[in-house]
């Protein structure tokens, strides 16, 4: 049986295209079988397209509340009986409407080394405050703003002549690895979470033929 993933996007779709292209992926049980954009121009759609995904707009313009918008987007996703679904540069907060009907099945990938630079601007803040470090976050979304549970990590040193279009570049190819390898831990059904100190946090189990990430 497939691990059902959908993607929900609202611009280039670079992380969309790393799981499409994916050999980790492909070879797994995962199938993408939705991308969901709330943007009609994104460039993701056309990814979608080329590798024959089905793909919905929902643009959320047309809603009046968040949490309408998250209820047309749920009904979608549980059409396609999805497993998982994928914040893929979705740049919508998202409500519990959708969080409670896939509970700790919501996954975002963020630029930043979380819990510093959360929000739209982590790259250019990063940068801004001199961090030698950067990198990216691979998380479950919870209820806040980039706050749920981390999966994953991955860090980037960053060059004194690094401007904010190079670090990005190079945090968004950790991106491209990172997320992938997340997906399949789902799939295989790796991730487990644990209350610590009232705090959800997320577990990897170990399989003992993989290198540590
Ligand atoms: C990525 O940098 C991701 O971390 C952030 O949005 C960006 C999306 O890029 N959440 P793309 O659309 O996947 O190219």
């Amino acid at each position: 049986m497939s691990f059902n993933v959908a993607v929900l996007v609202s611009g280039n779709g670079s992380n969309l295209q790393a799981l499409i292209d994916s050999p980790k992926l492909a070879a797994s049980t995962v199938a993408i079988v939705k991308v969901i954009s709330n943007v009609p121009s994104a460039f993701a759609l056309t990814r979608a397209e080329r590798a024959n995904i089905p793909s919905r707009v929902i643009e959320h313009r047309g809603f009046d509340s968040r949490e309408a918008f998250d209820r047309a987007i749920v009904d979608e996703l549980q059409q396609a009986r999805v497993d998982l679904v994928v914040l893929a540069g979705f740049m919508r907060v998202i409500t519990p409407v959708l969080l409670e009907a896939f509970r700790y099945r919501v996954v975002n990938v963020h630029p930043a080394l979380l819990p510093a630079f959360p929000g739209m601007h982590g790259v250019r803040q990063a940068l801004a405050y001199g961090v030698r470090v950067a990198g990216c976050t691979v998380h479950l979304v919870d209820a806040g703003v980039d706050t749920g549970p981390i999966l994953a990590q991955s860090v980037v040193n960053v060059l004194d002549e690094d401007d904010e279009a190079s670090l990005a570049a190079r945090i968004h190819a950790e991106e491209h690895r990172l997320l992938p390898q997340a997906v399949c831990w789902f799939a295989e059904n790796r991730v487990s979470i644990t209350e610590v100190e009232g705090r959800a946090r997320a577990r990897i189990r170990r399989d003992d033929h993989e290198p540590r990430l």
